[in-house]
């Protein structure tokens, strides 16, 4: 028997909704002998409107006693001034990613079978996007000057560290060498931003002779948004920084069914703190509270932390309970609390 110590932090929007049902069916697929203890932590919004409060060093604290985190979604009504700037997604989301080192963001993409694509011939669509988690643009190493006067400059830095770049391209060549077609794609412009292209290349081409089992190739940016789109079949595992990961994961959602199904895990892989799962997408204030959000992006992240956690089994049963749900899936809309309710049940 063992004991699982859950962190769950539901936030905004359909974040509360959608985190019900991924912990309904974590419940579902844990062993037996497993005891699971959820603690919710109210962060997000409108604990922030309420209290004041985002989230402070002793917060942190009692986050990093527990084996993993479970996020819903997290930022408000994007017209609220008091919310602007991104100060919620800044203050909690990527402060937690910051503070407890998720320098992997693990965003794995595939179209279930029966799964309608936007796409006319998508082929197979299965690869993963290995995402920098803790630097480049997303440091807040920047500044502003003469605001608000026509001679106002405005800089945005992109930190790259030869430690930080190193660790994460490490990272994905063992995830490429690990899957049956064992290809890494670096995403990156090194056509323009010449500085941190430099060190990605050169610390891909070193890590890569470790490595004599895995091809290994180079996209742009702006040529890999043609390919999701024409041939997604040649991914397999993309390794890239934090923005470009950010971008192309909500593309590689949208072509594999849609951002409802994107799910993903803020790892800290040496284990130094808790790792943390949540679904790719947002708060979606357009349809909270009514029940419409898919829940299962938000249990297919289950799939992920059971996975991290060594419950290798469970993370499979939590897989294709997803994936059998998405086949018999017809044109009847359900609740989010139905597809959760479903996907557990099959899993008893
Ligand atoms: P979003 O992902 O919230 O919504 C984009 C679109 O996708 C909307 O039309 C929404 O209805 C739809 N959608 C999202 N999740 C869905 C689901 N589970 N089922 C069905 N449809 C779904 O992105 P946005 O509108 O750009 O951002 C809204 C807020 O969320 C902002 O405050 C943003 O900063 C924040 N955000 C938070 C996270 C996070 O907490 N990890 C991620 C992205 C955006
Ligand atoms: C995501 C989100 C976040 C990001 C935002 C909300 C800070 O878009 O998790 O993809 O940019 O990483
Ligand atoms: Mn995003």
């Amino acid at each position: 028997p063992s004991a699982l110590n859950l962190a769950v932090i539901p936030g905004d929007g359909i974040g509360p909704e959608v985190i019900a049902e991924a912990v309904k069916v974590l419940q579902a697929a844990l062993p037996a002998d497993v005891t699971l203890t959820t603690t919710e932590f109210p962060f997000g919004a409108g604990h922030f409107l309420e209290t004041g409060r985002i989230l402070d060093d002793s917060d942190l604290d009692e986050l990093k006693k527990h084996d993993a985190i479970l996020l819903g979604a997290v930022g408000g009504d994007p017209r609220d001034p008091r919310l602007k700037g991104g100060i919620i997604e800044r203050g909690l989301l990527l402060k937690l990613r910051f503070a407890l080192d998720h320098y992997v963001n693990l965003r794995p993409t595939t179209l279930f079978p029966n799964v309608e694509s936007p796409l006319a011939n998508p082929g197979d669509v299965d690869f993963v996007v290995v995402r920098e988690g803790t630097e480049g643009p997303y440091v807040g190493n920047g500044g502003a000057i003469r605001v608000g006067t026509p001679a106002e400059v405005a800089n945005e830095v992109s930190v790259n560290t030869a430690f930080g770049v190193e660790r994460l391209v490490r990272y994905g060549f063992a995830v490429a060498a690990s899957r049956p077609a064992k290809k890494l794609t670096l995403v990156h412009k090194t056509n323009v931003l010449v500085f941190a292209g430099s060190l990605w290349q050169r610390t891909v081409d070193r890590v890569a002779l470790e490595f004599p089992d895995v091809a290994v190739d180079y996209l742009h940016i702006d040529a890999v948004t043609i390919f999701m789109v024409t041939n997604p079949g040649r991914f397999d595992t993309i390794v890239t920084d934090n923005l470009f990961g950010d971008i192309i994961t909500d593309l590689a959602a949208a072509i594999s069914g849609g951002i409802g199904l994107a799910a993903s895990g803020n790892i800290n892989p040496d284990g130094t703190f808790p790792s943390m799962f949540e679904p790719v997408h947002g708060s979606a204030p357009d349809i909270a509270g009514q029940q419409k959000a898919d829940p299962t992006a938000a249990i297919l992240s289950v799939a992920l932390l059971l996975d991290h956690l060594g419950s290798v089994d469970a993370a499979a049963r939590v897989s294709a309970a997803v994936s059998a749900d998405l086949a018999a899936r017809g044109s009847a809309p359900r609740t989010t609390a139905q597809i959760g309710d479903a996907i557990a049940a099959s899993l008893t």
